[in-house]
């Protein structure tokens, strides 16, 4: 059932085209995203709401971190990223004018179970984007967003994360539209962008003799730096857990412009300093901070924009991901850091779908 693959981990990594082609499918129609069929919401709701929370864990999380820069941007709602045991525990106002997104792969994690409980008894529409259809997170909200992403087994979550992100994109334009707040011109365009990422994901996965090389050269490091900016940053916070969680490597991720901030005390010959830098917004900010980590003497390892002899020149190694819009480039640049993750933890001989201390889904506290 692995399908000729050494690893589920390997399989999962390798469906992500598929999957973000599935989570599209009968979503997207001509040029305009419709989730009439997936979610109960009217555009009474849609023009109540002023507030959306996304609540996750782990993964989860990052992939709604990543989505908050693009509700930010297509929506005019307030919007608001929290970690489902911290969340559950505070103040923040939410009510009526409230859309709670949970997100979350088993639709089984206590913690984002719990959260939901309390944002539903305060009054806020509750939806849920789950992998799994019939999980209590899944039964208990008012609307649901199904990832068709298949059954993921390895722990280590990766093509749930891909199409995590797709369907709260999804729901950003949905929302975008049914609000007024992007006219029909920028949602075709960006629609017409996001019906190209699947092949985009499939050309980014044939590079992986690439991360090979990458992992033979990198895996006896005990340090890891993960940097990005803007939409990078929750990349680079989802790249160290991948190879925190099966290689058992430190790895810390941090906004690439805090680095001198403290962690770049950590710098020095030993410590390799992945850098995520598409050619963006924030790409010359984030280049200059690479330069930071090179005056230190870290190897620095690129993920950059194809044919980017600028940023290249500056770093140790690196990988080529195809041009995109800003927005949809993690979709592109997470791909590198999965493999890189596998190919370390695969040379170490450790138990990749199965790592130690980790369960798939956390039904505990
Ligand atoms: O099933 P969930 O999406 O709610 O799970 C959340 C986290 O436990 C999960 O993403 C965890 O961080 C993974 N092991 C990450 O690879």
């Amino acid at each position: 059932e692995k399908a000729g693959h050494s690893h589920y981990m390997h399989k999962e990594i390798h469906e992500q085209g598929m999957v973000l082609r599935t989570t599209l499918k009968g979503r997207i129609s001509d040029g305009r995203v419709d989730l009439s069929k997936d979610l109960n919401w009217t555009q009474e709701d849609a023009q109540r709401w002023k507030k959306v929370h996304i609540i996750a864990c782990g993964t989860s999380y990052y992939a709604a971190l990543v989505a908050e820069r693009v509700f930010e941007r297509w929506t005019d709602l307030d919007i608001r990223v929290d970690i489902a045991s911290e969340y559950r525990y505070r103040n923040l106002r939410c009510d009526p004018e409230t859309l709670a997104i949970f997100v979350s792969q088993s639709g089984e994690t206590a913690d984002t179970i719990a959260a939901q409980r309390k944002a539903r008894a305060e009054g806020a529409h509750c939806m849920a984007i789950t992998n799994v259809r019939g999980s209590t997170l899944a039964r208990e909200v008012h609307s649901i967003l199904l990832l068709k992403a298949g059954p993921e087994i390895g722990v280590a979550a990766t093509k749930t994360f891909t199409g995590q992100v797709a369907a709260l994109f999804l729901s950003a334009l949905y929302l975008g539209r049914l609000r007024g707040s992007m006219t029909a011109d920028e949602e075709a365009r960006l629609v017409n962008e996001f019906l190209q990422i699947p092949y985009k994901v499939e050309n980014v996965l044939e590079k992986e003799n690439e991360v090979i090389k990458l992992a033979q050269k990198y895996h006896d490091r005990q340090d890891f730096l993960f940097i990005g900016r803007g939409i990078s940053f929750p990349v680079a916070l989802e790249g160290a857990l991948k190879l925190k969680e099966i290689s058992y490597i430190h790895a810390e991720a941090y906004a690439a412009g805090e680095m001198k901030h403290g962690p770049i005390a950590l710098l020095d010959e030993k410590v390799p300093v992945m850098a995520i830098i598409p050619r963006d917004m924030m790409y010359e900010k984030t280049l200059s901070n690479v330069l930071e980590a090179k005056a230190r003497k870290a190897p620095v390892i690129g993920v950059c924009t194809e044919g980017d002899e600028h940023a290249s020149k500056y770093m140790d190694d690196y990988v080529e991901v195809p041009w995109t819009d800003e927005e949809f480039s993690p979709f592109l640049t997470v791909i590198p850091l999965q493999l890189f993750a596998f190919h370390v933890a695969k040379i170490l001989g450790k138990e990749i779908d199965q790592p130690r201390n980790l369960a798939k889904s956390v039904t505990v506290e």
